[in-house]
């Protein structure tokens, strides 16, 4: 437990059965809150994370839904505001993508990826903040962004796009509500290890290309993703809004001049 405020809070976590939503999920429930975990494939993991949460003295649910679906999203808000009575914490996390060269980029994959990434991070913004407004709260909204909401990714343009998309949303509706005491931040992780990524990981040729893309020379660990959540949701980041906390061992900051090249 790292910071107390989060003991006994309620945190909605989109996309939680794997990747970075499930290293948020079991951070939260280190940090005693009681976690709703939103999954689309049902996965014998859910129970054991469950009960992980519960052993550190956390609470949890799980959730099926489709953040696409207008009612799913609806519908998992309303699962929370009976099993737990409020919703505190709201991360947007699920995410897809797929490599394609953009001109045979496919309108079926291109919906796909902009649905799930965009669309369904503004379902879940808009579900929540009319929920805190509506009970009087003062939560904290977080979206699951990316590196790619600045820089290009060739042969990702639906993904890059879509990312983009959330970089303005989080920050419009951080102005929106600031008045209200809603704070709504995005997080640009850089290369984590994930299953996302588990396929051009395994390849030792693809994973250093990656490594050298990165200025502290490593791939990030979920737990340093969850970490900087759990820090965004609580009140040490009590006067933080409408910021991308990059967390991307320096991805963002123009590696090719790293040997002072220019
Ligand atoms: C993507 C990863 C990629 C990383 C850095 C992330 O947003 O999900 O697949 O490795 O950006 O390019």
């Amino acid at each position: 437990m790292m910071y107390t405020d989060l003991e006994g809070k309620v945190v909605v976590i989109t996309g939680a059965s794997t990747g970075l939503g499930k290293a948020m999920a079991l951070r939260f429930g280190n940090e005693k809150a009681k976690v709703v975990i939103n999954y689309f494939k049902k996965d014998p993991v859910i129970d054991e994370m469950i009960s992980q949460i519960q052993h550190a003295g956390g609470d949890a649910i799980a959730v099926q839904g489709d953040v696409t679906q207008e009612q799913d999203v609806k519908d998992l808000i309303q699962a929370t505001a009976s099993q737990f009575g409020r919703l505190d914490i709201m991360i947007n996390n699920a995410g897809v993508e797929n490599e394609v060269p953009s001109e045979e980029l496919s309108l079926k994959d291109w919906n796909r990826v902009i649905s799930t990434n965009l669309t369904g991070a503004f379902l879940g913004c808009r579900e929540a903040i009319a929920y805190m407004i509506e009970n009087k709260i003062k939560g904290s909204i977080i979206n699951m962004s990316s590196v790619h909401e600045m820089i290009p990714w060739p042969h990702f343009v639906h993904y890059a796009a879509s990312k983009g998309g959330i970089k303005l949303m989080s920050e419009t509706l951080a102005l929106e509500f600031a008045p209200k005491g809603i704070r709504i931040n995005s997080i640009g992780p850089g290369a984590i290890d994930t299953p996302i990524n588990a396929e051009k990981f395994s390849d030792p040729k693809l994973k250093a290309g990656v490594e050298e893309l990165i200025p502290m020379g490593y791939i990030g660990k979920p737990e340093q993703i969850a970490a900087v959540a759990a820090w965004l949701a609580s009140e040490e980041s009590s006067y933080v809004t409408g910021i991308t906390l990059f967390a991307d061992g320096g991805m963002t900051k123009y590696p090719g001049f790293q040997a002072g090249r220019g």
